[in-house]
């Protein structure tokens, strides 16, 4: 019994350790403009249908390179569907991913030029598309970046520069490890590497990782092939043996790339290549290596120096004695400032042997940008749905970054307290708007101007509006604004302008807006549906609309009530004057007594009539 229980815990902590060492990499890979999902050849690769994209129109793809999957669609995104559009991909797990974005072609006469366009992850411009990047096996056909995402989400953008269309074939979202590519000091906190190149040294053929049997956690890394360093300064080399640390967390490199390697063919002589880099950005450089020449069975036997542009960046490099045996991996990596147009690695020999090198990695080391603040995102989400703004603006991915494709209508501030951006201004002014304003427009926060003026915006001025305290100028002028000014603009302690000049607004001007105008501040407040109490506004009446009904109906009831009064003394003092008469002359008293007492009551009567009549309006008159 002891024993079964015993048995029974065994196999809950071995369920309960099984995932973490069982768990695949997350991996979201989106077909562009498909319908459907499907599989590329010859991989069998799985692609998700399109999904989370921000507009565009599907379309037919003429497949740039034999490095893109083989898929037949793509989605473009033409200029007046906004200059800015994105894929926004919501639950990915907080971790560090490989991100890759396929450029597409689409398969139509009348779109023969490629596309030039930027593309931006989570904010961060971390390529520009140049030009004869879809001529015949160009290795750029796709953008690459290794990035941490944190906020659930992953959003790539696409920026129109005036060069064609962006279209794009595919997308990959590739989990790696947590600590991969560690470089050091700076890592992970606001850096992407932009992968700019990759090179199996001696290979004769470019593959993926998935070609070389990888550890899906490396992220299937593209390899290029490089057979030569060229003018005969080397030859490939390459063994069936196995390679020791390959394949092993944080990078899980595929063993493959270790097999083969270039040699150089005289000893002394330096093994070089050049290539070819954007002007003062920083790189950061991954060199491979492993022992894999029969000639070399202990350290010390192949001893060479490591040049960057010229400078030693790794002295003495001795791989069985670093790696700690042969046929045995070696990666060494290190970050330069390039200042010119090319980088140049140089492998330079100090023992009079050769020198060897199995694989080459190359990454811009780019600096992230820091996002606007959510709030303020969201705020002008709502502010786009309630406008009903056209297609042309775009509005998608984030308002102010990156700084180089910022929404347009929007300027941007960076709060360095916080390391966000944040939105200090609006201008949408002549743009045609219609809608109106929502009251959420106080979460941006930093406002210090809006034009909103010569739209069709209509409804009433949000109060919250007085909650923006950095306003300084507000111009909603020639809209259908109604209602009253909302007491709150009061608050706005430095307005220096407020334009509220033909809409069709009416009653008070708050007062406390006076107070503005010994600060310097100018108002217009002409042309509207009936504004008063400012300066050169007409002196607003000090009664309601309500009090001069009443004040009117009061009226008319106490000039019936003196007429009626006035006829009934007039009849009264007739009556008495009769009755003299005839008493005067030869009728009885108690007659004319009668007569009398009857005119008196009709008279007590009427009064009483009018009085409750009075008594019910006079609320109003009080009102
Ligand atoms: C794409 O190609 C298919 C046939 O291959 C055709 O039926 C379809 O209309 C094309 N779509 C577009 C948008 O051109
Ligand atoms: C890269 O180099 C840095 C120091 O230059 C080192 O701390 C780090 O461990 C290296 N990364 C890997 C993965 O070897
Ligand atoms: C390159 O790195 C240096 C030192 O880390 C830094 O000061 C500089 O701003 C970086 N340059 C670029 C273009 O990122
Ligand atoms: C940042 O903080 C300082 C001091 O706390 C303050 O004076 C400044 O106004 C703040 N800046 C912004 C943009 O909020
Ligand atoms: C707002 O935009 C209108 C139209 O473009 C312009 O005439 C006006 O001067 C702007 N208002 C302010 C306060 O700058
Ligand atoms: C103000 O304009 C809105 C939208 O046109 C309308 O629904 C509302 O009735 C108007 N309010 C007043 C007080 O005129
Ligand atoms: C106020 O606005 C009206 C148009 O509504 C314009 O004619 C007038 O010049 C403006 N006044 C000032 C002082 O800007």
């Amino acid at each position: 019994m002891v024993r079964v229980r015993y048995l029974l815990l065994l196999y809950a902590l071995f369920l309960a350790c099984k995932p973490s060492f069982a768990r695949a990499p997350y991996a979201m890979r989106i077909s562009c403009g498909a319908r459907d999902d499907v599989h590329s050849t010859p991989t069998n690769t799985p692609w998700n249908k399109d999904f989370a994209y921000t507009g565009g129109i599907p379309g037919n793809a003429t497949r740039p390179s034999f490095i893109s999957p083989s898929l037949n669609t793509l989605r473009y995104f033409p200029l007046s569907e906004g200059p800015e559009n994105c894929y926004n991909i919501n639950r990915v797990p907080r971790g560090h991913y490989l991100v890759r974005i396929y450029f597409g072609l689409v398969a139509e006469p009348s779109f023969d030029n490629e596309p030039l366009f930027d593309v931006s992850i989570e904010g961060t411009l971390v390529y520009s598309l140049q030009s004869g990047w879809s001529t015949q096996d160009n290795e750029r056909v796709f953008v690459e970046a290794l990035i941490f995402l944190k906020d659930g989400t992953a959003s790539l953008c696409f920026h129109s520069t005036g060069h064609g269309d962006p279209a794009i074939l595919a997308i990959e979202i590739l989990q790696i490890g947590n600590r991969a590519y560690y470089f050091g000091k700076g890592y992970g906190q606001g850096t992407i590497f932009r992968t700019d190149r990759r090179f199996n040294c001696g290979a004769e053929k470019p593959k993926f990782g998935a070609d070389l049997s990888a550890d899906s956690w490396g992220g299937d890394r593209f390899w290029n092939s490089l057979p030569t360093f060229g003018q005969n300064s080397d030859r490939v080399i390459s063994t069936d043996n196995k390679i020791k640390g390959t394949s092993q967390s944080p990078n899980f490199y595929p063993e493959a790339l270790y097999q083969t390697a270039l040699i150089s063919t005289n000893s002394q002589a330096d093994l070089a290549y050049t290539i070819e880099v954007e002007p003062t950005r920083n790189y950061s450089i991954w060199l491979h290596f492993a022992e894999i020449d029969p000639s070399i069975t202990k350290a010390n036997q192949r001893v060479f120096d490591i040049l960057l542009n010229g400078d030693v960046a790794f002295p003495d490099v001795d791989i069985v004695g670093m790696a700690g045996d042969i046929n045995s991996a070696l990666v060494l990596n290190t970050t330069v400032v390039v200042s010119g147009r090319t980088l140049t690695i140089t492998l330079h020999p100090t023992k009079g042997t050769h020198a060897i090198i199995s694989a080459i990695e190359l990454f811009e080391l780019v600096l992230a940008e820091s996002k606007t603040l959510p709030a303020e995102i969201r705020a002008l989400r709502r502010l786009k749905s309630a406008l009903g703004l056209p297609l042309r603006f775009g509005w998608n991915g984030d308002p102010c970054v990156p700084e180089q494709h910022p929404w347009s209508g929007v300027d941007c501030l960076y709060d360095r307290n916080i390391s966000k951006h944040a939105i200090d201004g609006l201008g949408l002014d002549n743009q045609g708007l219609r809608g109106f304003l929502p009251d959420d427009i106080s979460q941006l926060r930093h406002l210090q101007s809006i034009n909103l003026s010569g739209n069709s915006i209509s409804g009433f001025i949000p109060s919250s509006l007085g909650t923006i305290i950095s306003m300084e100028i507000l111009d909603l002028s020639f809209n259908f604004f109604n209602g009253s000014i909302p007491e709150s603009l009061g608050q706005l302690t430095s307005l220096q302008r407020l334009n509220l000049n033909s809409n069709s607004l009416k009653g008070k001007v708050p007062a406390a807006l006076g107070g503005r105008l010994l600060h310097g501040a100018s108002f217009n407040f002409t042309d509207n549906a009936g504004l008063c109490g400012f300066p050169g506004l007409p002196a607003c009446g000090r009664l309601s609309i309500g009090a001069k009904i009443g004040i009117g109906l009061s009226s008319c009831v106490a000039f019936v009530l003196i007429v009626t009064c006035f006829v009934c003394w007039w009849k009264r003092r007739q009556s008495v004057l009769r009755a003299q008469r005839i008493a005067a002359r030869d009728a009885p008293y108690a007659k004319a007594r009668t007569h009398f007492n009857r005119d008196v009551q009709m008279t007590r009567h009427h009064n009483h009539e009018h009085a409750r009549t009075a008594a019910e309006s006079g609320p109003s008159l009080l009102a």
